[in-house]
């Protein structure tokens, strides 16, 4: 009796050990299935985001572009007619100095009192001055017009497609549109090797330099650098992007490329800035490494197959 009893329990020790077994495999897989959730969650924010950024900057681009195309002209044209007015100024001192050498006595009055406004108006200087303002607001004028282009090349639509492309091109544009957020804190050192073309969607590693240089630029306190070298290697190119920022404490090395992992306090960042670098860098067939020291510095290395992987 009290054997069968024992076997009786013995079964059912085995069948829930059995349960138990398949309950933690099961954990296992939800544990899993939520892991990649969160990826899918993290990649569908991410493809929305850059396709309202690149919708945005698109329309705002093409706004801006017109106006800007008419101001650049008018400077230009304004330049001409500035060099046209010093001329016909000068020509008219130069009468009046005949004039006056003659002794034409009304030509002497009139060149006083124009000699007096000059004076009083500081037209020497208003002269020497007005194309330079020209040439200035010129140059300013190319500068939106650049960023406007770079913004356009940043967020291109339909950026599904690999064809080959110039990283130092890609790299140079992000830095463009980082401007504000370098200058007065972060020195750029550029060191770039004779690379070749790769096969790649560049819009898509834009995004990747401008998390990486992001992250740069924040964990740098006060004035830092941000160090890019570049060099090729067989089929591979590789990327260096370096700081002197506050590092990476080893123990959480192995955790910067998890999703929503930040040590940012301030609110806007969501911690998905390594772990979307890492998914886009895979789909180009490369990868990402890091190699950091408390209190001294970072340095992200990628390498990326020149031939890059089929489409996306
Ligand atoms: N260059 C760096 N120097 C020091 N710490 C870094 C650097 N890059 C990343 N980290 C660390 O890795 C964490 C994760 O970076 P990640 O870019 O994924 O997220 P985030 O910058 O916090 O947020 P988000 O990129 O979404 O704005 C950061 O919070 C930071 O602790
Ligand atoms: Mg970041």
């Amino acid at each position: 009796m009290i054997q069968d009893t024992l076997i009786q329990l013995e079964k059912t020790i085995s069948l829930i050990e059995k349960k138990n077994r398949q309950l933690e495999e099961k954990n296992e897989e939800l544990i899993k299935s939520n892991t990649k959730l969160k990826e899918t969650v993290k990649e569908k924010i991410q493809s929305e985001k850059m396709a309202s950024i690149g919708h945005l900057a698109t329309g705002v681009a093409h706004e801006m572009n017109n106006p800007l195309g008419f101001v650049m002209s008018n400077i230009g044209r304004a330049q001409e007619y500035a060099l046209k007015l010093k001329e016909m100024i000068f020509s008219y001192e130069k009468g009046f100095q005949s004039l006056v050498e003659q002794g034409h006595t009304p030509a002497l009055t009139a060149h006083d009192a124009v000699q007096k406004f000059f004076k009083e108006k500081e037209m020497d200087y208003v002269l020497e001055d007005f194309p330079k303002l020209l040439e200035e607001s010129q140059e300013g004028l190319n500068r939106v017009h650049q960023t406007l282009k770079d913004l356009h090349n940043f967020a291109r639509v339909a950026p599904e497609q690999m064809e080959l492309s110039n990283l130092h091109e890609g790299i140079d544009s992000t830095l463009r549109l980082l401007r504000h957020e370098l200058k007065n804190k972060v020195t750029v050192t550029k060191e770039y090797g004779q690379i070749p073309k790769i096969r790649c969607n560049l819009s898509k590693l834009n995004q990747v330099f401008l998390n990486l240089f992001m992250n740069a630029v924040q964990a740098i306190q006060d004035q830092g650098e941000l160090k890019i070298r570049t060099e090729h290697e067989k089929n591979f190119v590789r990327v260096y992007i370096s700081d002197t920022g506050c590092g990476i404490d080893p123990k959480q090395q192995y955790k910067i490329f998890e999703p929503f992992y930040s040590t940012k306090t301030q609110g806007q960042n969501m911690g998905l800035g390594l772990s979307t670098a890492v998914s886009i860098v895979k789909q180009h067939g490369g990868n990402i490494q890091v190699e950091s020291q408390p209190g001294l510095g970072t340095c992200f290395t990628l390498t990326l197959p020149m031939a890059g992987i089929p489409d996306l």
